[in-house]
């Protein structure tokens, strides 16, 4: 670790709360959101009416469960502004996100949901390492997803200088990285390796770079993937999560003194964990699929919102509030071939065990008899480029036997020259499907 944690001083008071603090501010939070949704949207009074339960039945945190879950299905139903629970006027902000079909989903925010993100996004910031006075290049898509502003305003919040970059345009990244000097960056993971590249194309290594904490998230990444940026920079990679949704980055975010997991914002957010194909509530510990709740938010409240990510919570260590474990998965990336489950962050794991490949890979999925069937394509390292006639043969059929070894399944393997998988500036399209439409 490089970057030093803040110190407690400078913490939000409720960031070392007791448990009992937090719990009984929750319990108040919950009930005044459920009255809320209730009684200013349409959605919720006959999605709650149906089920037979009425805000006043919540007495305790538990009695949660016996609430309807919300899917995306919902919030696409109500486009675009359908779900709001305040007039229209009172929304200062709408985002949104495309998904792949269909209408986007809309969300909105009030002037009081603006400034609660940006607290909490500021609150993210400085569980990273940064401080007030840091120089911060944000290099996440600005528009209606909700990335590029969302850390705008934290780091703003916080104090810090912002260069408000967006995605894109590479080359023009690093000369800023090289003159502006920023300390902090904010980008997907993804691309921050892209960043990476470019810096050793221009002759620079990226370790001189100012860079010493990158704030990194919408996609799912491995510790493989922290442990190749963290080498390459000289810095503090952190995993930060959020959805736009529930609001946008910053719903949690690990702590540069632990990297042991993500802190959710227990003030802002009721976690709970279900087992994906009942709704069953699960205990703590155990993994399935995260639900939000809303406790704050006015313009856009959310009850039990099924995310599809795939997670487990654990307590506090460096903050009171629970941890989410790095989320490597959503229940709709899971490929399933020949039998065998697989999330493209386990394939990423074993690609990286081999000094000479590169992060960057895609997954081709195809049909081979009838089956469904995988290849792996992933690029050389540029070091290896000259000698990639001598070594795909034998790194490919290495790959496809570890795969086979560690994650059960059988793949086949391409190695590819440099530039062979599309770069991308956002998010990382991970799986290529070439089936025939069935
Ligand atoms: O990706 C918000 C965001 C922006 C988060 C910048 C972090 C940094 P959406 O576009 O609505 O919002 O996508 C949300 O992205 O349900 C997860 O599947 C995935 N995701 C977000 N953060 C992480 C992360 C933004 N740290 C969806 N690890 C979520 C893994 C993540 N997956």
């Amino acid at each position: 670790m490089t970057a030093e944690a803040p110190a407690k001083k400078d913490l939000d008071p409720i960031e070392t709360a007791s448990r009992d603090e937090i719990s009984a501010l929750q319990l108040e939070r919950l009930k005044w959101t459920l009255r809320h949704a209730y009684e200013n949207v349409a959605h919720y009074r006959k999605a709650f009416d149906q089920a037979g339960v009425h805000p006043d039945d919540l007495r305790e945190l538990a009695d949660l469960a016996r609430f309807p879950t919300t899917n995306k299905e919902d919030l696409r139903q109500n486009y675009p502004f359908g779900m709001f629970a305040v007039p229209r006027e009172q929304v200062v902000r709408v985002h949104a996100s495309s998904g792949t079909t269909g209408k986007p989903t809309v969300v909105g925010y009030t002037q009081t949901d603006i400034d609660n993100w940006s607290d909490l996004m500021a609150r993210s910031t400085r569980a990273a390492g940064g401080r007030p006075g840091d120089i911060v290049h944000v290099a996440y898509g600005y528009g209606l997803f909700t990335g590029g502003l969302g850390a705008h305003y934290g780091a703003e919040r916080l104090g810090c200088t912002v260069i408000p970059v967006s995605g894109g345009l590479t080359e023009r990244q690093v000369q800023l990285i090289r003159d502006f000097e920023p300390r902090i960056i904010m980008v997907t993971p993804s691309y921050m390796l892209v960043i990476a590249d470019e810096f050793e194309r221009q002759g620079v290594d990226p370790r001189s770079s100012s860079i010493r904490i990158g704030l990194h998230g919408a996609e799912p990444w491995t510790q493989a993937m922290r442990e190749e940026i963290e080498a390459r920079f000289d810095m503090d990679a952190i995993d930060v999560y959020g959805l736009s949704e529930v609001m946008g980055p910053g719903v949690a975010c690990e702590c540069v003194e632990t990297k042991d997991g993500l802190h959710i914002w227990e003030d802002h957010f009721y976690p709970e964990i279900v087992e994906p194909a009942t709704g069953e509530v699960l205990t703590d510990g155990e993994k399935g699929e995260m639900l939000f709740t809303t406790l704050t938010k006015e313009a856009f409240p959310l009850i039990r919102y099924r995310t599809r990510d795939l997670t487990r919570l654990q307590p506090g260590t460096a903050r009171t509030m629970r941890r989410m474990e790095k989320v490597t998965g959503r229940s709709d990336d899971m490929l399933i071939i020949r039998g065998v489950n697989v999330f493209p962050s386990q394939i990423e794991e074993v690609i990286l065990e081999d000094g000479r490949l590169s992060p960057h890979y895609v997954l081709e999925l195809h049909r081979d008899n009838r089956l469904d069937a995988l290849t792996v394509v992933v690029e050389v390292k540029p070091e290896n480029a000259g000698a990639l006639e001598q070594i795909e043969g034998p790194c490919a059929k290495e790959l496809a036997h570890r795969v086979k070894s560690t994650i059960g399944v059988s793949v086949g393997a391409r190695i590819v020259p440099v530039g062979g998988v599309e770069r991308s500036m956002g998010k990382a399209k991970r799986v290529i499907d070439l089936r025939d439409p069935a």
